[in-house]
């Protein structure tokens, strides 16, 4: 990369600092099953308190999409039973993304905190198959592995999709992106990129959709149905006659947000994206938690906050702000895709629905498609994919009928 903007070298002269970290770093370890969560934790500890010394620029320049900051460390002998002892981190254009975690209401600090205390945890719980996925131990934020044609695609969207995030100021059901590194180790590429967890941090969902508003080829397969949480897809949607319900004035402010999103995504030439849908029973999620206290014995403490003074056939005549978490309650800062079941819906549950997987460009899905005809059928055989402006329409005609 020819143009390195200037967090780059002020980076890279911290480098020379990094014997200190041997003195300062008695008390805490960065232990992870995986040393490449190690590395993961260490490099994101690393650049947050790196970037809290960069003041915050009046505005990004367009370097800043460009830049990187990268530390190699060697020899990294404390603690090596849980880290390699070199390794590299990049992260990628790390202004931007310190911006775009502002912009999404993210504190640097518990950025830091949620994904360092402890060790992330592996999920199965969404987007497709081939991805690794990693939740951070809170579960707030989603650690994606990606390839570096999806790094590259970043690039390309990156300061369209900033400005996109700067004029709805934040309120979209695109994935918020809040970091993407490389980590070198053994001389192994590994990239990841880290957004918000779609899901709740803490009410479970016992089941979910992957949405794409085709027909053809899209049901869960047997082996994905075995699973404990299978992704089901449009025709289980269908054939379950699974509803959403939620009230008119969510409806509108959910479908006038992804309206918005895919003709974003039309004009980016992106498609092949899905909607994740999420969905908590609460009465269920109730009983579950019932069982396993059992499960437990006559375990008395823990008194989680408001729940055990409640009566549960009480009328839940409560909304006020002293029992921020009782069932099926949330908090929309945190979790923000969330949306209550409205009030005569069969069973009281709360919907989380977002858009996922979006770095598929037309042209590199063409250009793919168009490969595999040519050694199938010969050149010039024809390409039958819809476009991005077709893929979208049919996307958000979909999920309006999927909103009774
Ligand atoms: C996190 O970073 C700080 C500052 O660079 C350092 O002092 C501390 O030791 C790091 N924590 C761990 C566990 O490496």
């Amino acid at each position: 990369m020819a143009s390195v903007g200037n967090t780059v070298s002020s980076f890279a002269s911290k480098t020379k600092t990094k014997k200190k970290h041997f003195v300062a770093q008695k008390v805490k370890l960065f232990r992870a099953s995986d040393p490449l969560l190690s590395v993961l934790m260490w490099g994101i500890n690393h650049s947050i308190n790196e970037l809290s010394h960069v003041q915050i620029p009046i505005m990004l320049m367009p370097d800043d999409f460009k830049a990187y900051s990268k530390i190699k460390v060697d020899n990294h002998l404390f603690n090596k039973e849980n880290m390699p002892s070199h390794f590299k981190f990049k992260e990628y254009c790390p202004l931007v993304f310190r911006n775009l975690r502002e912009r999404f209401s993210i504190d640097d600090q518990d950025f830091q905190n949620s994904l360092t205390r402890s060790a992330p945890l592996v999920s199965e719980a969404q987007g497709r198959s081939g991805a690794r996925f990693h939740t951070s131990y809170d579960k707030r934020y989603v650690i994606k592995t990606i390839s570096s044609e999806d790094v590259a695609e970043m690039h390309n969207i990156l300061k369209k999709y900033h400005q996109y995030i700067v004029e709805c100021h934040g309120t979209t059901l695109l994935p918020q992106f809040l970091g993407m590194y490389r980590l070198t180790v053994d001389g192994d590429e590994t990239y990841m990129i880290v957004t918000r967890n779609v899901f709740s941090h803490r009410l479970s969902v016992y089941k979910k959709y992957d949405l794409k508003g085709s027909t053809v080829a899209r049901e869960a397969s047997d082996k994905e149905k075995a699973k404990e949480l299978p992704t089901f897809k449009d025709n289980d949607f269908i054939n379950d006659g699974q509803k959403i319900y939620i009230d008119e004035e969510s409806k509108k402010t959910f479908l006038d947000k992804l309206r918005k999103d895919v003709e974003f995504l039309a004009l980016l030439k992106l498609m092949d994206y899905s909607l994740l849908v999420g969905i908590h029973d609460v009465e269920r999620a109730e009983q579950e938690e019932v069982e396993s206290e059992d499960n437990e014995g006559e375990e008395e403490g823990e008194s989680d906050g408001g729940i055990i003074g409640t009566p549960p056939d009480s009328p839940s005549n409560t909304l006020d702000s002293a029992k921020p978490l009782s069932p099926g309650d949330f908090d929309p800062s945190i979790d923000v895709y969330a949306i209550k079941s409205h009030d005569n819906s069969p069973r009281k549950e709360v919907y989380f629905m977002a858009v996922i997987d979006i770095l598929q460009h037309y042209d590199a899905k063409k250009r793919a498609a168009h490969a595999a005809k040519t050694v199938k059928h010969g050149a010039g055989a024809e390409i039958s994919t819809v476009n991005p402006e077709q893929y979208s329409k049919r996307f958000y005609d979909f999920i309006t009928t999927i909103l009774p």
